[in-house]
C-alpha cells in the first residue's frame, strides 16, 4: 500500500504571507507543497518563477514539488533546480515544445526527481513511452491553468491505467492528481490508484488546514498513518518483526 502523500498548491495560499501559509499547512501535516509553475503561453495564465521556489525552500524543509506548465522547459529547468526544487514535473503534449525524454533525463542528472504530467485531453498512450525513466506521474484532472476548477471524474481511467502500469512492471511510480481535488474527489482518486494528492483551494480556502489535510486522507492523522505503514510493512515482512529473539 503506498503511502498518501498531501501537497497543497500555493498557488491558492495568501502571497502576501506566503512564509506563515508555508509554515501553517507544514504544521498542519503536509507532506510536499506543490508549486504550480505557469508562463501565459503553455497555459492561459501567468503565476510565478523560480525566485518564488526560491522563497518558499528558505521556510521549509518539506519537499518542493515543481509543475512546470511552460513552453521549453527544458531551459528553465536549472533554475528550479538550483532554486531548491525536489521533483520537477514537465508536460508531455507537444506545445510544451522540448525533447520530452532528453529533458526527464537532464532533470534526473541535475539530482531531482523527474515527472511527467498530460492534460485531460491527452491520451494514456502518450506517456507510455517514458514511464520507466519518471519517478512522478501527474495526471491533470482538470484542465490546466487555474485553481478552483471542478475535478473531472472520467480521468480515472488513466489513474486505473497508471496503476496498472506500476503493477504489471513491478514499479512504484507515485501517481498524482490535481486539479478539483476535495475530500470526495480524494477518495475516488486513491481508490483508482492514485497516492499523491494536489489540492489549492480545498486546502488554503479552510478556515482549519489540519482538518482539511486529514479529510482529504480520508480522516487519517500521522500517527495512524505511521501505525498503518507499520503494519503493512510487517505483513509483507513477518521476519522483521519483532520477536522473542530480537
Ligand atoms: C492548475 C494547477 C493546480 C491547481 C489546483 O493548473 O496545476 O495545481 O492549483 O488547485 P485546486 O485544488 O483549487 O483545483
Ligand atoms: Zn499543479
Amino acid at each position: 500500500m503506498q503511502r498518501i502523500i498531501v501537497a497543497p498548491s500555493i498557488l491558492a495560499a495568501d502571497f502576501s504571507r506566503l512564509a506563515e501559509e508555508i509554515h501553517r499547512v507544514e504544521a498542519a501535516g503536509a507532506d510536499w507543497i506543490h508549486c504550480d509553475i505557469m508562463d501565459g503561453h503553455f497555459v492561459d495564465n501567468i503565476s510565478f518563477g523560480p525566485e518564488i521556489v526560491g522563497v518558499v525552500r528558505k521556510e521549509t524543509s518539506l519537499p518542493l514539488d515543481v509543475h512546470l506548465m511552460i513552453q521549453t522547459p527544458d531551459h528553465y529547468a536549472p533554475r528550479f533546480v538550483k532554486a531548491g526544487a525536489n521533483s520537477i514535473t514537465i508536460h508531455v503534449e507537444p506545445e510544451a515544445n522540448h525533447d520530452v525524454g532528453k529533458t526527464l533525463r537532464a532533470i534526473r542528472r541535475a539530482g531531482c526527481r523527474p515527472g511527467l504530467s498530460l492534460n485531460p485531453a491527452t491520451p494514456f498512450e502518450s506517456v507510455e513511452p517514458f514511464l520507466d525513466t519518471i519517478e512522478i506521474l501527474l495526471v491533470m484532472t482538470v484542465h490546466p491553468g487555474f485553481g478552483g476548477q471542478s475535478f473531472r471524474p472520467e480521468i480515472m481511467e488513466k489513474v486505473k491505467r497508471a496503476a496498472e502500469w506500476n503493477k504489471s512492471h513491478k514499479r512504484k511510480i507515485d501517481i498524482e492528481v490535481d486539479g478539483g481535488i476535495t475530500a470526495e474527489t480524494a477518495r475516488v482518486s486513491i481508490q483508482n490508484g492514485a497516492n499523491v494528492l494536489v489540492a489549492g483551494t480545498s486546502i488554503f480556502r479552510a478556515k482549519d488546514y489540519g482538518k482539511a489535510i486529514r479529510d482529504l486522507r480520508g480522516g487519517l492523522t500521522r500517527a495512524m498513518r505511521t501505525e498503518r505503514h507499520r503494519q503493512s510493512a510487517k505483513m509483507c515482512h513477518p521476519e522483521l518483526s519483532e520477536g522473542p529473539h530480537s
